[in-house]
């Protein structure tokens, strides 16, 4: 009598190892599938944007293809510059970074979009709230 009783408690006291060995095992069971696994984002590229997402104006289609030939938009909608300013960051692309010299029209229609749509931070605290999640 008592003999078997004894074998219950050991019986029982096996089973929850089990159970706990089991849990254990749960997380590393689950990653073993990968349909429920995130899909992995693939790098990021330059085209990954969009120009539209960007404000409208004349020489937005030029300065964003102009630009993103190398690196994300983003680098330069992060900025506010005069036109002045625009221009110094022009030269040093090419100096510094070996763009292509922007020259005559292009250079204006490109300078222009800029310093309209991206001036000194500063001036643009006068429209009120932004919206930080808006595309810049
Ligand atoms: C030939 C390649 C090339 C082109 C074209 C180019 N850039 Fe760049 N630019 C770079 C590199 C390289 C960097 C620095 C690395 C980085 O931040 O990705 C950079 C960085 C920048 C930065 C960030 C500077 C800072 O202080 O962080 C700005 C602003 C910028 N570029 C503006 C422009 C504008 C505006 C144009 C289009 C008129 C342009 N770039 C076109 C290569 C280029």
């Amino acid at each position: 009598m008592k003999k078997s009783h004894l074998m219950r408690l050991r019986y029982a006291s096996f089973a929850v190892g089990l159970a706990l060995a089991a849990i254990a095992a749960l997380p590393v069971a689950s990653s073993a599938q990968p349909a429920t696994q995130p899909v992995t984002q693939p790098t990021f590229t330059p085209r990954d944007e969009d120009v539209k997402n960007f404000p409208e104006g004349a020489g937005r289609d030029e300065t964003f293809y102009f630009c993103t030939a190398c690196h994300a938009f983003k680098i330069v909608t992060q900025q506010g510059m005069t036109r002045d300013q625009w221009n110094e960051s022009l030269n040093w692309m090419t100096e510094r970074h070996k763009m292509p010299e922007l020259k005559g029209k292009d250079r204006d229609v490109i300078l222009a979009y800029l310093a309209t749509h991206y001036a000194p931070k500063a001036q643009t605290g006068s429209r009120g709230w932004q919206n930080p999640f808006a595309p810049q």
